[in-house]
């Protein structure tokens, strides 16, 4: 397996921040060459010290001179993560997965993100808004201590468009925002001509049966994985062109092709 990582790029990367944003969520800032990223909704993959098999975590942010990541800790790999170090140093193959298709979106692109499937929408969020196109972004957690970004996401807009945008934020328990899911947060929103969303999968199909197919959708499966490069079947979706693996043919499929 290792011969193969070897061929893809792997890339050292210097860890420059790493803070806590929420409950059991942490932000991590990595300085090194991101040239390899070429669209938002990409994904890296990390070499987590005295595991085998790597960690993959979106893209949320990145520019030159490195990237932005958020992870949730929810098991070993992710617990080592959250007490690393500034200074310290990480193994990454850059750039993974097709990424968002921003020239499919329309005049006014919903963004949706349910709860650790929030980070990459912020990159995707940030590439249409410097684009000039209109944005609502729709956020869901489980409860208030589980909200992050609410706020990143209007500085984004203030800062890109001097326009304060429309984030809504829903919690199952009604703690912070909407009562409810995702959906429950979708009011007046008829002029949406497409929507790009990201987070565990009820939450996918229930947007896909909101918009009944009318509109199009991308959807970033953040399926657990294995090899993390198509050597096993760790990642598959069903398509209605068989099945396919998020690893290597996603994350991000589009809602006419998923059978969920
Ligand atoms: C393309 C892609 C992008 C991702 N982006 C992010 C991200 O931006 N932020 C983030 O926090 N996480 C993200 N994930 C999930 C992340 O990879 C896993 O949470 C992480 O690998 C868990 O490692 P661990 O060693 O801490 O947990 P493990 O010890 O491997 O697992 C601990 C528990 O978490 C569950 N688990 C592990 N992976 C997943 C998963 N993918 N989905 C749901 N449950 C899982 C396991 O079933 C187990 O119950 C992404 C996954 C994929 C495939
Ligand atoms: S993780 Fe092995 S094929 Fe996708």
């Amino acid at each position: 397996m290792e011969d193969i990582i070897k061929k893809q790029i792997d890339r050292e990367m210097v860890i420059i921040s790493n803070e806590r944003l929420a409950d059991q969520v942490y932000r991590m800032c990595l300085d090194g060459d991101t040239s390899l990223i070429t669209a938002p909704g990409q994904f890296i993959n990390i070499k987590v010290p005295g595991f085998y098999l790597r960690r993959p975590i979106s893209i949320s942010d990145y520019d030159d001179e490195g990237v932005t990541i958020i992870y949730k800790v929810v098991g070993n790999g992710t617990d080592v993560l959250s007490r690393m170090q500034p200074g310290e140093k990480l193994m990454c193959l850059m750039g993974l997965g097709n990424g968002f298709d921003v020239n499919a979106c329309g005049e006014h692109t919903l963004i949706v993100g349910g709860g650790v499937g929030t980070p990459p929408m912020y990159g995707m969020a940030k590439a249409l808004l410097a684009l000039g196109k209109r944005v609502t972004v729709v956020l869901g957690f489980n409860s208030k201590s589980d909200v992050f970004y609410e706020e990143e996401f209007k500085e984004l807009s203030r800062l890109l468009s001097g326009i304060e945008l429309d984030v809504r934020v829903s919690t199952v328990d009604g703690s912070w925002g909407t009562k409810g899911f995702v959906t429950d947060c979708l009011k007046g929103l008829d002029d949406v001509t497409d929507y790009c969303a990201c987070g565990p999968i009820p939450m996918l199909k229930a947007l896909y049966n909101h918009f009944n197919g009318k509109i199009l959708g991308q959807l970033s499966f953040e399926e657990r994985m294995g090899c993390g490069f198509g050597a096993c079947v760790g990642c598959s979706i069903n398509t209605k062109s068989g099945f396919k693996k998020v690893c290597k043919d996603g994350p991000i499929f589009w809602s006419q092709d998923v059978i969920f």
